[in-house]
């Protein structure tokens, strides 16, 4: 399974990337607006910076809405650095433009999935990655992890390429379920991350570990 950061924070970005494990990196307007950059040019420049600090997939996401205007920004986008993925859309322009990018060998992210029908869409439509969006089904009170499950199932019975990209993931247990749910990548915050790493008996045993060493040593 991948994982990618899913922040526009070139920090963050950086302390992922030195953990070793990191696979990409997922953006978005929402995600771009948070770090204050705004205008086009300074988009494509902070695409540029992240590209720098990471060698892995970084999904950045097209503004219009209409297909002419999406091959633009798609053309545009992927000139930035090999590493670009375009980020589109889950509407009918945008199953246009992911067919589009599949026949200009553009890699693509369908993103703002919410059922398992659009997730066939996207992957007939060629999409490298689909971005189901667990934490805002949850959100609804409906049940985001299943939806991974069927895509999964689906995909595998269909023989479909396309990789499943759990996004709006929230927590640890989220990560957790999704690898279990059969997702080739998850995407979250550095602290999702983060909360992998803590087991109190890590820290009680290495506490011990390390006094037994002292003792020993006669420290
Ligand atoms: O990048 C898309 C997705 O991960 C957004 O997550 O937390 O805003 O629902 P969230």
């Amino acid at each position: 399974m991948k994982f990618f950061i899913d922040t526009a924070n070139l920090n963050d970005i950086a302390e992922a990337e030195s953990l070793g494990i990191l696979d990409g990196v997922t953006t978005n307007p929402s995600l771009m607006a948070k770090e204050k950059i705004s205008g086009t040019e300074a988009v494509m420049a902070h695409y540029k910076k992240i590209c720098d600090i990471t060698d892995g997939d970084v999904s950045a996401e097209v503004i219009s809405t209409d297909f002419e205007g999406m091959k633009a920004e798609a053309t545009e986008l992927v000139k930035i650095a090999d590493n670009i993925v375009v980020k589109i859309p889950m509407i009918r322009d945008g199953v246009k433009t992911l067919a589009w990018c599949a026949s200009q060998g553009i890699r693509t992210n369908c993103t703002l999935v919410f059922s398992a029908g659009q997730a066939i869409l996207a992957a007939k439509a060629g999409a490298t990655y689909v971005s189901p969006f667990i934490g805002r089904i949850d959100d609804i009170g409906w049940d985001g992890m299943q939806l991974i499950a069927d895509i999964a199932e689906i995909y595998a019975i269909q023989g479909f390429e396309t990789e499943i990209l759990a996004a709006s993931i929230r927590n640890g247990k989220h990560i957790i379920d999704a690898a279990k749910a059969g997702a080739d990548v998850v995407t979250c915050g550095l602290s999702a991350f983060e909360s992998l790493f803590n087991h109190p008996l890590t820290d009680i045993g290495l506490e011990k570990f390390l006094a037994d060493h002292a003792k020993a040593a006669g420290h």
